[in-house]
């Protein structure tokens, strides 16, 4: 039997490597994966081999087989979803994540994980300027870390109700009526379903999909006069709000709507998948005027901050409420009787320590890094606008705030045909969606490493598929 460290040192050797040429490839693969799941069920598929594979070749294989199949979404030329890159230190970081192989969970286990994801939560909320006070939580994503923030609201507005949740459930529980703009992420409806807060009622939103806020001031005072018709008792009220919609980039109104909800006595929640980020750029600070006000917020770090998958923030002014609703008190955990343990602010009880990237992509950037990065993303995505929209037959749908921009090429076949060559000639990556009725080609740039070659790629990839629909018909 070999020294331990000889046993990992050959795997993790053939791990930099695959991991070096993968990366390296970035720059002139086919974004695009060429092959299917399909394709690769029988390279990784069949019965389980009775014996063992020297790791080493396991990684070997793994890589090997996998590469034809994989998405090139760390490039600079994908532009699909909402899909950040990787910054160097925040990958390099995530391998030690692997290899410290830390339970995450309990600041007396693993006190240098705790310590780090403090400060990475520390940093964030001076980054966006959030309340001081906030409970930060590492979730896997912004659907957990609006989930997280929920359960928070829902806890807290059922204790002011005088109910107690955790004890009697929801069963004859006060109800609590939840508000939604027309253009939120469906997640916010999804964490409502977690939680058993039923549909909520949506709000009529703007051309740009933001909120309209005198439809959420009458769409509350409905509910209030509703509840009172129905009997006394407290009328407890959660409103959704969004930074960043999916295919305009555009921000609700907040410090009109925040203030009406307030004026109510509603919890206000914030997703920021993406947008959040933008409170940190002095420049676009009218898209988050008045955010602050609320009292949860759900962001990534996997998206525009760039760290490896998988990574959601949780943020939650009223901390008791976060940790009543996510904590847990057992025997077995060890907790330190001055502290809250980092288990309390997520869903997860075992986790990986996704903070310490989050907090190696920080200490990289500093705090010009980040707003430099946010900046880039956002000047690349209105470069994208101008030059899209001086090519004939290509129409800009939203005003290019932030980092998103929804095309159209004419009527719904036509935006079709062109998404599916743009996709097929797999210089560039680029996701089709629906918005307003129409079909549309939607472009996020969210990766830090996209540049001005990038954005001449993506302007010649999306002037030939359109010549050559064009041709096709002609
Ligand atoms: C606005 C918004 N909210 C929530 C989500 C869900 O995030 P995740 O996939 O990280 O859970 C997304 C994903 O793109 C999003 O854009």
């Amino acid at each position: 039997m070999s020294a331990p460290e000889e046993r990992y040192s050959d795997a993790l050797e053939a791990a930099a490597r695959h991991a070096r040429q993968w990366l390296e490839s970035q720059e002139t693969r086919h974004v695009g994966p060429r092959k299917t799941a399909a394709d690769l069920a029988a390279d990784f598929g069949g019965p389980l081999p009775r014996e063992g594979t020297p790791a080493a070749e396991v990684v070997d294989y793994l890589a090997t087989k996998a590469e034809p199949g994989l998405m090139a979404m760390p490039s600079g030329r994908f532009f699909g979803w909402v899909i950040g890159g990787t910054l160097p230190a925040a990958l390099a970081a995530d391998w030690l994540v692997s290899a410290w192989d830390q339970n995450a969970v309990l600041r007396l286990a693993t006190p240098a994980t705790a310590a780090i994801e403090e400060a990475a939560g520390q940093w964030l909320l001076e980054l966006l300027g959030l309340p001081k006070e906030s409970d930060v939580g590492f979730a896997t994503g912004a659907t957990m870390a609006n989930f997280a923030g929920l359960a928070a609201a829902r806890w807290r507005l059922m204790a002011d109700a005088g109910w107690d949740l955790d004890g009697d459930g929801l069963f004859g529980a006060p109800l609590i009526r939840c508000f939604v703009g027309q253009e939120r992420h469906d997640s916010i409806d999804l964490g409502l379903r977690y939680l058993g807060l039923g549909r909520p009622t949506v709000v009529p939103a703007d051309r740009q999909g933001r909120i309209n806020p005198w439809e959420l001031d009458r769409a509350l005072a409905s509910a209030v006069d509703q509840a009172s018709a129905a009997g006394p008792g407290p009328a407890p009220l959660l409103v959704c709000l969004q930074a960043g919609n999916l295919h305009s980039g555009a921000f609700d109104p907040f410090v009109e709507a925040i203030a009406i909800a307030k004026a109510r006595g509603a919890w206000v929640h914030v997703d920021g998948a993406f947008g959040l980020w933008a409170a940190a750029v002095p420049e676009l600070a009218a898209l988050t005027a008045g955010l602050q006000g609320a009292d949860s917020w759900g962001t990534d770090a996997h998206k525009t901050l760039n760290v490896p998958y998988d990574c959601g923030v949780a943020v939650v002014r009223d901390a008791r409420a976060l940790r009543a609703a996510m904590g847990l008190h057992t025997s077995y955990l060890i907790q330190d009787a001055g502290s809250a343990d980092p288990f309390e602010s997520v869903p997860e009880l075992s986790r990986r320590a996704r903070g310490v990237p989050v907090w190696a992509a920080l200490k990289s950037l500093g705090r010009d890094g980040v707003v430099a990065q946010v900046r880039g993303l956002v000047l690349r995505a209105r470069q994208l606008a101008e030059q899209l929209s001086a090519l004939d037959g290509v129409e800009v749908l939203n005003d290019v705030d932030y980092t998103q921009v929804s095309l159209a090429f004419g009527d719904d076949a036509t935006t079709r045909a062109v998404t599916a060559r743009i996709i097929a000639d797999g210089r560039v990556w680029m996701s089709g969606s629906r918005w307003r009725d129409r079909d549309i080609l939607r472009i996020s740039v969210s990766n830090w490493s996209t540049d001005d070659a990038d954005v001449a790629v993506a302007v010649a990839a999306v002037r030939d598929a359109v010549a050559a629909v064009r041709a096709q018909r002609s």
